[in-house]
């Protein structure tokens, strides 16, 4: 018996459909930015698009008139939000993210998926992939800026909490407990930068920020703060996502299984071809023209990633932590810590709930319009 395919109804649904990816093979058969009526936004899959959307000077990563959005701003965590360099453009970007790409590309991938391993072990429970997948990479982060063991728990919890304020799909008790949720983090972060500047001890990843920080001059004490919570909130959501769809890839080819799996190079392929973050957005500032085709200020931008990681006229450019000068510094750290994830749940003892695991999974998709991050039941 043959099951017909139904189609994602449209860019946004496709996130987390159970197969986008034939859709996906259409759109970029389609060259050119394309604009979807229904959803009010242009449309850029093919590989070239994308890259030509984010090179262009009018298309910011935040639409002029609303940094921050409406449901946050004026509360802790729009704060955070308005501070970060994932949502800015020009001079509250480049020096910010210079100063975080120096310090993250000092963390060893090897020490980092290390300490994702250790910590992936120590936090696994048998019935609790769910949680566990969101728990280990962020503790791995929160561990690498220097938080001691003890308040691992708090701080993963905090970040469940604050990440509700991103997703525009959060009712009102949520985004009060994001709030909350920022004011703990920043007070964590600054508690923990008075301990560092205390203490002769050699390197944290928050040491390593706050001296890059100094070297590129960048000396606001609020957007440093809020970019540290930054690393474990784009840390959080994502690299659950990628450990999710990583253990589906494992459960989805078991013949490919030979107990000594390459965890890094099956991390780097669903990265590129069941990617966590599917789409992103571009708000153009003024009208102008791409790629021959006019947009006006005020339109919307959705940039396909998953699709354009997929384009064979990309010649093997992946788009998964995005490119260009936004593109994410977090990638080597993300992948280390989803491959020590994913090989603390293949180690014995685990081992062995985890291949009776992998044969019994049933999961769906969190509600989501980018980010593909499946939910196990
Ligand atoms: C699987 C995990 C991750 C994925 C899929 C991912 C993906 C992305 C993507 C697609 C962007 C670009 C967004 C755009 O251009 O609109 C981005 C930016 C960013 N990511 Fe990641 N990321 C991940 C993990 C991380 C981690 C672990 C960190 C921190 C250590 C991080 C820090 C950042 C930052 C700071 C930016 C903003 C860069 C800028 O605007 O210049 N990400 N990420």
């Amino acid at each position: 018996m043959t099951t017909s395919y139904t189609p994602p109804k449209h860019a946004l649904d496709a996130v987390t459909h159970a197969n986008p990816y034939p859709y996906y093979d259409g759109l970029l058969a389609r060259q050119g930015l394309h604009f979807d009526a229904g959803l009010g936004l242009w449309i850029a899959a093919g590989a070239d698009d994308v890259m030509a959307v984010m090179r262009h000077p009018e298309c910011r990563v935040r639409p002029v008139a609303e940094p921050v959005p409406a449901a946050i701003a004026g509360g802790a965590a729009g704060q955070v939000f308005g501070a970060l360099v994932r949502m800015n453009d020009g001079e509250r970007h480049a020096q910010p993210k210079l100063a975080l790409q120096r310090a993250l590309a000092g963390v060893s991938a090897q020490a980092a998926q290390q300490c994702a391993a250790q910590i992936g072990r120590r936090l696994w429970r048998d019935d609790g992939l769910a949680d566990w997948m969101f728990e280990a990479p962020v503790s791995s982060m929160a561990s690498l800026l220097g938080f001691a063991d003890s308040r691992l728990p708090a701080v993963a919890a905090w970040m469940g909490e604050f990440v509700a304020c991103l997703s525009p799909y959060s009712d009102a008790a949520q985004i009060e407990r994001a709030h909350a949720a920022a004011q703990a983090l920043l007070a964590g972060f600054k508690e923990l930068m008075r301990e560092a500047s205390a203490s002769a001890a050699p390197g944290s990843l928050l040491a390593q920020v706050v001296a890059e920080a100094d070297a590129v001059g960048w000396n606001e004490s609020h957007a440093l703060l809020a970019n540290l919570v930054g690393l474990l909130s784009q840390t959080y959501e994502a690299t659950a996502g990628l450990i999710g769809n990583s253990v589906l890839a494992l459960a989805r080819q078991p013949e490919e299984r030979s107990g000594e799996e390459d965890v890094a190079a099956l991390v780097r392929a669903v990265s590129r071809f069941d990617p966590p973050i599917q789409n992103t957005r571009r708000f153009v500032a003024n009208d102008c023209e791409i790629g021959g085709v006019p947009v006006l200020a005020g339109q919307t931008i959705l940039l396909v990633l998953a699709a354009a990681n997929r384009d064979p006229r990309g010649q093997g450019r992946e788009f998964g932590f995005g490119h260009g000068v936004h593109a994410c510094p977090g990638q080597a750290l993300a992948c280390a810590f989803a491959a020590g994830a994913m090989a603390a749940l293949m180690a014995e003892p685990a081992g062995q709930s985890e291949s009776a695991m992998l044969r019994t999974l049933s999961w769906t998709y969190r509600r989501s319009p980018n980010a593909r991050i499946p939910v196990f039941s």
